[in-house]
């Protein structure tokens, strides 16, 4: 077998034996049903692990991560994923998190190309284009932090305003939807303060 193979799935043994030790017959149990009271949507980066940076065991946490945290209502990927979530599993809260140093984010603002990613990240484009007088204002490293902040918050404004999420809200089911981001120089969340409950809320935060 191929060394990294091989070494990936002697770690996971270890792994599997340790969280044993801590805690006879988890997996067994977890085996039965999971019951996360969130939902995640990240970027892919390997730097950016959910369950990793927030200290969450397997079965904490239901995670949906792709290319820069694109939430679009024509994905059936990313819109599977949230259905599920709310309506089978009944989360209590979505996290889209974000981070700074995000590639996704730096090609949307460079206008690079990176291939077949180029039309994933179109929406990014434009909202660099709504944001480019404050954007072009800041140091070019403060843009691209700043960019991924805005990118969370479009967002959080984005699934806010699926379908999905307002038949949720009608029928009176708890959920809220939150904004991070994460710093991978110091592996901190920070939350930038947009938390979502109810479609007036997105009024109140001028995202509706
Ligand atoms: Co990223």
């Amino acid at each position: 077998m191929n060394e990294e193979i091989a070494a990936l799935l002697q770690k996971n043994k270890d792994w599997a034996a340790s969280v044993e030790e801590n805690d006879p017959g988890f997996f067994q149990r977890l085996a039965e049903q999971q019951k996360p009271r969130f939902l995640w949507i990240g970027c892919s980066d390997s730097r950016v692990p959910a369950n990793q940076i927030t200290g969450l065991m397997p079965g904490e946490v239901f995670v949906h991560r792709n290319v820069a945290n694109v939430v679009l209502q024509t994905d059936i990927n990313c819109m599977s994923v949230v259905e599920f979530a709310i309506t089978r599993i009944k989360v209590r809260h979505i996290i889209v998190c974000g981070h700074y140093g995000c590639a996704g984010v730096k090609a949307a603002m460079d206008n690079t190309t990176v291939g077949i990613v180029d039309t994933w990240l179109s929406p990014i484009r434009a909202l660099y284009q709504r944001n480019k007088a404050e954007l072009e204002q800041l140091a070019p490293e403060d843009a691209a932090r700043r960019l991924c902040e805005l990118n969370v918050i479009d967002q959080v404004r984005s699934l806010c305003s699926t379908n999905v999420i307002g038949d949720v809200w009608d029928r009176g089911q708890e959920l809220d939807v939150h904004g991070f981001v994460y710093g991978v120089e110091d592996g901190l969340i920070k939350h930038l303060g947009v938390t979502v409950g109810s479609a007036s809320d997105l009024a109140v935060l001028g995202l509706a």
